[in-house]
């Protein structure tokens, strides 16, 4: 930027600025050096030093010089850098705004021009680049260098992906994580502060120590799991949120079935920090970086491909016919280009993972005109938030340069609640988003049922088939597809595609070649573990697949040795068995665990951690806290009754009885054999079994 333009700054925000750029450009450089570049009186530099000092822009150091005055240093910090670029925005900002003024006065029409600071010709709104949150790479070097020292946070998977759609515009015009205004705004009426439509909370949730540990007005270093530092945030808000109206109103129901209200309750932090963030990098991705692209990247590819209006389908599945047919009706429609815009960050607990979804995708792509459809990688992480969700997405969608979005039955749907319910009705999401539309600034497509019509073999809009009596329509559910991959059975041509069938196939062998857990929960001495065994004696009779045992005892002797019964102790000594007991069974074993396991939350953790791989059986082994007593084979009970062993399960700690286990076992008058070939059974039944 040239001097003679930053006079139209006023004069003291425009010596802020060039006192700020000439620290960021000569962090050494003398007092006098500096006067003379800003054309200012050393007292004046003075004044300017100490007002920037005191607000945090500039910090004073010392250094080794014999030169008594050049004895201290100025350099700038991370908020100072922060202000430069706030002023530079700020200044294009009104040098935009005084051009559309000319440009109205001299043509009588509007210029187009936003004040956006990259834009330099016209352009069509949603190919013209949005903002992103990084400072160049300059900066961020620096920054880096100097995030180093500041308190950091460890940011979890899904924030890591929040943060990532933050910085590169994605959830844009989000300006870093919701602070507490903008959630209560969001949480109650879908809006920020401002106004603006914006349906999902982005929050950065800490435990009550961290939050404890943070000044308001500190900045953070956000860093990912290996540590590196990704962004740093000013935190300008910290609250403690009311939890069960965040789920009522965003999710729709208080209601541990639902995903995110699961996550909100037993894995997100007691208390959200918010404030503005500053990206110093993109978190790193190592797998299919090509496919991968920024909102900005997208609105340029569009640009040069002369594409002026794109429909973007979003899908967590792999696609089959049904839904290629329906995007080509949805491009043909809107007569706009196709963006397969498949999220790969977070999905629904169970869905196929997502490198054989791309392994898939890529197949059918090449099914596509190549010249009108596209793909593109979204690292988002979905909340499976229906109505919302599907706002959220279209807005998220807008920020990435398309016109048109689909939108489905049941879109974003988290499956059945608790009582075995939907959570929202089938079409929830298109009436919401019909009624937001304008603002989303894109527009639905909705989503055809998608059928074949064996007579005419070809996939009908079963809303448009005229002679549904007279015809056979088939359809393959999700559900079925998974019953039919899990059984070995066909899976039919006019389904889908023999690559994406082979590749499903190569992923999810038949469940008796899966992987599987076995989860015996109960009180000590209730014969968990004598059940167990057999049921391990068996298993490994019938041969085909390695089993490990994970019993209490041997547990805490291998694995658990230094922790002894608090409720943060037992927690973490099953969440070890859990990550054991999901990598057997993501490498085709059987693990068979036989921990007390007391808590529920803890059990249902677990049971998510081996469900992303293969199947969890949890049996409560039922024997009546009197008869384990009763029985008392290692006479700890006794013990416990005489308070010599503390927080003793049943006796003077809780347990959480299941309520939904595979299956529960007597154990009153029952040999073990019995017991244990009723889990034979079970297994046998749910296909985890099969003979050859
Ligand atoms: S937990 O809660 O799941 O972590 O417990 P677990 O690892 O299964 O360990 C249970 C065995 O430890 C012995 N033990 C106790 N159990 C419960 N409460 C207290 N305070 C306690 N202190 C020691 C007990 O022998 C359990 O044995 P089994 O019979 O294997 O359950």
């Amino acid at each position: 930027m040239h001097h003679a333009d930053i006079k139209t700054l006023p004069q003291e925000e425009d010596q802020l600025f060039r006192l700020l750029r000439q620290l960021d450009l000569m962090p050494d450089g003398s007092q006098r050096a500096m006067a003379t570049a800003l054309n200012i009186s050393l007292g004046r530099l003075n004044t300017l030093l100490r007002g920037a000092t005191d607000a945090g822009f500039v910090r004073l150091s010392e250094r080794n010089s014999t030169d008594k005055r050049q004895r201290v240093a100025y350099t700038l910090t991370l908020r100072g850098a922060a202000e430069k670029l706030r002023l530079t925005d700020h200044f294009l900002t009104r040098k935009f705004a005084e051009y559309d003024a000319l440009h109205a006065e001299l043509t009588g029409t509007t210029s187009g021009l936003t004040p956006f600071k990259h834009r330099t010709k016209l352009m069509q709104n949603n190919l013209a680049p949005i903002p992103e949150l990084y400072v160049s790479y300059d900066s961020a070097q620096k920054m880096k260098m100097e995030a180093a020292d500041l308190t950091s946070h460890d940011l979890s998977p899904r924030q890591i992906c929040d943060l990532e759609l933050l910085m590169n515009g994605g959830f844009n015009p989000l300006k870093g994580f919701l602070g507490e205004e903008d959630y209560n705004g969001v949480v109650e009426n879908m809006r920020l502060a401002d106004g603006s439509l914006w349906p999902m909370p982005i929050t950065l949730d800490v435990t009550e120590d961290f939050a404890g540990s943070i000044e308001l007005g500190q900045d953070i270093a956000l860093r990912d799991q290996e540590g590196v530092i990704l962004a740093t945030m000013t935190v300008t808000d910290r609250w403690e949120p009311n939890k069960a109206n965040e789920a009522d109103k965003v999710f729709g129901a208080d209601d541990d079935a639902h995903p995110a209200v699961n996550y909100l309750h037993n894995q997100a932090g007691k208390i959200y920090l918010g404030g503005p963030v500053t990206g110093i990098q993109q978190p790193m991705h190592y797998d299919f970086r090509g496919r991968r692209d920024t909102p900005n990247e997208l609105r340029a590819y569009f640009r040069k491909m002369g594409w002026r209006k794109v429909v973007a389908f979003q899908t967590r599945n792999p696609l089959h016919r049904a839904h290629q047919e329906l995007t080509f009706r949805a491009a043909k429609e809107a007569q706009a280009n196709l963006l397969i815009h498949p999220v790969v960050g977070l999905t629904k607990p169970g869905d196929v993972d997502h490198f054989t979804r791309v392994r898939c995708y890529e197949a059918v792509l090449d099914k596509y005109p190549q010249s009108t459809t596209t793909m593109s990688l979204l690292n988002l992480a979905m909340r499976m938030a229906g109505p919302r969700e599907a706002v959220w997405h279209g807005l998220i969608r807008a920020n990435h340069g398309c016109t048109h979005f689909i939108v489905g039955r049941d879109h974003a749907g988290p499956g059945n609640n608790s009582k075995g319910e939907d959570f929202y009705g089938p079409y929830d999401a298109q009436d919401l988003y019909r009624a937001n539309q304008s603002e989303i600034g894109c527009e639905m497509v909705d989503f055809k049922h998608m059928v074949w019509v064996a007579e005419r073999a070809q996939y009908e809009a079963i809303d448009e088939i005229k002679d549904k009596d007279d015809v056979t329509i088939l359809n393959i559910s999700g559900t079925e597809l998974r019953r039919r991959l899990a059984e070995g059975l066909e899976i039919p041509e006019w389904f889908s595609f023999p690559e994406v069938v082979k590749e499903l196939r190569r992923t999810k062998p038949p469940r008796s070649k899966q992987g599987f857990t076995v989860f015996f929960t109960g009180f000590s001495g209730s014969g968990k573990s004598t059940i167990a065994n057999a049921l391990m004696v068996k298993l490994m009779e019938m041969g085909g697949r390695p089993v490990t045992l994970l019993d209490g005892d041997i547990v805490r002797k291998n694995l658990s040795s230094e922790l002894g019964f608090s409720k943060e102790h037992r927690d973490l000594n099953i969440r070890r068995i859990g990550y054991v007991a999901s990598e057997i069974t993501k490498n085709g074993g059987i693990a068979i665990c036989a921990p007390i396991a007391p808590y529920a939350t803890t059990r249902r953790a677990v049971r998510e951690d081996v469900e992303a791989f293969g199947a969890f059986v949890e049996i409560h082994v039922a024997t009546s806290i009197e008869e384990c007593e009763k029985r008392d084979r290692k006479g700890l009970y006794k013990l416990a009754r005489e308070g010599k062993i503390k927080e003793f399960t049943g006796i003077s700690d809780p347990y959480d009885v299941p309520t939904n286990p595979e299956l529960s076992v007597e154990t009153e008058n029952v040999d073990v054999d019995n017991c244990a070939h009723q889990v034979l059974l079970k297994l046998e039944s749910m296909g985890l079994i099969a003979a050859e």
